[in-house]
């Protein structure tokens, strides 16, 4: 399934990413996929907080991988961009994590191989509670009639059936 959203502003993109937070379980793999100022960070920020996470939010840009606890439950906050091999990921125990709390890679894209390769390694039970693997599509609309608002448009797709269990 695919949900595709229209945000003209940061709080239209908060609207998708409290929507989201309601269907979240604890252990889903949430992929983000866009451009740099796409909003992938701001869609974290947003649905951390509304998922009960008080910590501020960053981007996890130079440090990989940022963890973040609320009463038990995990956020492991990822941002891919600079990997440049896939073997990276076990520095970072990218697989030891899945499973264990809400998973949010930045920069999917990187490896988008090692995402589809998690689906279908889920189904030989490698990672026994690993959830849904979400994808999410940030884009940059460019509009004549927006005008100088047009650098706020985004086009956001939710897509949902990357089910594994
Ligand atoms: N509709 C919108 N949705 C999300 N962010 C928006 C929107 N309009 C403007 N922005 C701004 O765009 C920037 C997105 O940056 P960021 O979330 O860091 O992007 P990324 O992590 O994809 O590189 C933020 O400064 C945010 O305030
Ligand atoms: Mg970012």
């Amino acid at each position: 399934m695919i949900m595709k959203y229209k945000s003209e502003d940061v709080s239209d993109t908060n609207r998708v990413a409290e929507k989201l937070a309601k269907s979240i379980k604890g252990n889903e793999i949430l992929c983000l996929y866009g451009d740099l100022g796409a909003g992938k960070t701001t869609f974290t920020k947003m649905l951390a907080k509304s998922l009960g996470f008080e910590d501020e939010i960053t981007s996890p840009t130079f440090i990989i991988r940022a963890d973040h606890e609320n009463n038990g439950m995990f956020l492991y906050h990822f941002d891919w961009y600079r990997l440049d091999d896939p073997e990276d990921l076990e520095r970072v125990d990218f697989y030891d994590v899945l499973g264990h709390g809400v998973v949010i890679i930045e920069w999917a894209d990187k490896f988008n191989h090692i995402i589809d390769s998690l689906k279908s390694a889920s189904l030989g039970s490698k990672f026994s509670n690993q959830g849904e693997i979400i994808k999410i599509y940030f884009k940059h609309v460019q509009l004549e009639s927006y005008g100088s608002r047009s650098n706020n448009v985004r086009e956001i797709e939710v897509e949902y059936g990357n089910l594994n269990n």
